[in-house]
């Protein structure tokens, strides 16, 4: 049976308010349940798959941008709450301005001035933030929907989510076929594999925008979770938030995450890349050969005792804490969610690096395969 548009905003409002709530969720087989969600526009359906694994751990995930929903984790005694911020409705969802849970692309973070130069080609794309694009255009794979397969893995539940993006496309050249697998692995882990190939030489930059709350969504601001980065050097940014091409060392500055720090302990300092910011909202280098998958971040919430342990194939990682947050928009259970509820940690390639010669390439050439993948790990201590 389809559920009404309501039926199913209503229902997954319940959902979130169970992952919010006391009772663990039972332990036993790993399953992909899916239900419909909502209804586009067009009529095409959307449908929640969600994932449940051995410990009991679940994540919810739409075909609307590929949208993490909900994300239910247990802190130190075991009990779950739902950790990423999001919405109730699919309405909610097109009409946020956050990126909440969502697949970005084609290309995650700005580019700067809305073009690039591509083997002798210059591409113009839309202006969507200032003079820059940003996640990809007005409609970007935030905005799209996919066809979504769930998969029984040896690792996990997973769901297979497929997107061909046609030559042109918020003014990206070739025609792009995306596909995102993810898995709740039974060790408590949600993984992301993004593969891609195209049929003309494009640039590609594929990452996931959830927003985590270790506490639970909605509960507080992210000022005591402690974070590592694992980073000598990041990228400074101009105000438009475009890098300005240095790899400056983190050493001396707030922007040192070596060692476990609480994102509040420096984020008001008088510093001119925080001002840019508004807090963190910039790229670091991270220390790991190029391709190879490795720890990329850790953050602990002291409270609930959760950990989340960021592991990447990408050379960068956005650090973004919510700076852009205001209260405005009303999420998951009717919470505000005001400037901190959350931070996020995305997975990349360094923003504009198609404008910089220096950073690593995100051009894809066809007959090539991208391919990265990032693990969320979650645990408790
Ligand atoms: C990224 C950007 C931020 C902001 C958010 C979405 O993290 O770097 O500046 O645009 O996405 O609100």
């Amino acid at each position: 049976m389809r559920y009404s548009f309501l039926a199913a905003g209503a229902l997954s409002g319940v959902l979130a308010f169970a992952c919010l709530g006391q009772a663990p969720v039972k332990k036993g087989n790993p399953s992909v349940k899916m239900q419909p969600y909502g209804k586009m526009p067009d009529g095409s359906e959307i449908d929640l798959y969600t994932l449940t694994n051995v410990a009991g751990m679940q994540a919810g995930i739409i075909n609307y941008g590929g949208a993490v929903v909900t994300l239910a984790a247990p802190d130190k005694s075991g009990k779950f709450a739902d950790v990423v911020l999001g919405m109730d409705t699919l309405a909610g969802y097109m009409q946020e301005p956050n990126y909440f849970g969502a697949l970005i692309g084609r290309y995650g973070n700005r580019i700067g001035h809305a073009t690039f130069k591509l083997e002798g080609k210059t591409y113009t794309l839309p202006k969507n933030n200032g003079e820059n694009t940003l996640h990809g255009g007005n409609a970007g794979f935030d905005k799209r929907v996919w066809k979504a397969r769930e998969m029984s893995t040896a690792n996990g539940p997973a769901v297979e989510l497929t997107y061909v993006s046609k030559d042109g496309e918020e003014g990206f050249p070739g025609t792009l076929t995306a596909k995102v697998v993810y898995t709740l692995t039974d060790a408590n882990e949600l993984k992301i594999e993004y593969t891609a190939t195209t049929d003309k030489p494009t640039v590609l930059n594929l990452t996931n925008h959830s927003y985590f709350n270790l506490a639970g969504a909605g509960v507080g601001d992210n000022l005591q979770h402690q974070v590592m980065i694992n980073a000598n050097q990041f990228t400074p940014v101009d105000e438009g938030l475009i890098p300005t091409g240095e790899l400056k060392a983190v050493k001396g500055t707030p922007f040192d995450f070596t060692k476990l720090t609480a994102i509040g302990a420096r984020i008001n300092q008088d510093d001119q890349q925080l001002k840019f910011g508004k807090g963190y909202d910039h790229n670091w280098v991270l220390n790991k050969r190029m391709g190879a998958m490795g720890k990329a971040a850790e953050v602990y919430e002291p409270k609930s005792g959760r950990v989340l342990e960021v592991f990447t194939t990408e050379p960068g990682l956005q650090f973004y804490t919510g700076n852009f947050l205001d209260g405005s928009v009303t999420g998951k259970g009717g919470i505000a969610y005001p400037m901190r509820a959350a931070f996020c940690m995305e997975t990349q390639h360094y923003p504009d690096s198609p404008n910089q010669p220096k950073f690593p390439s995100t051009e894809l050439k066809s007959g090539q395969t991208y391919h990265t993948v990032t693990t969320y790990k979650f645990s408790a201590r």
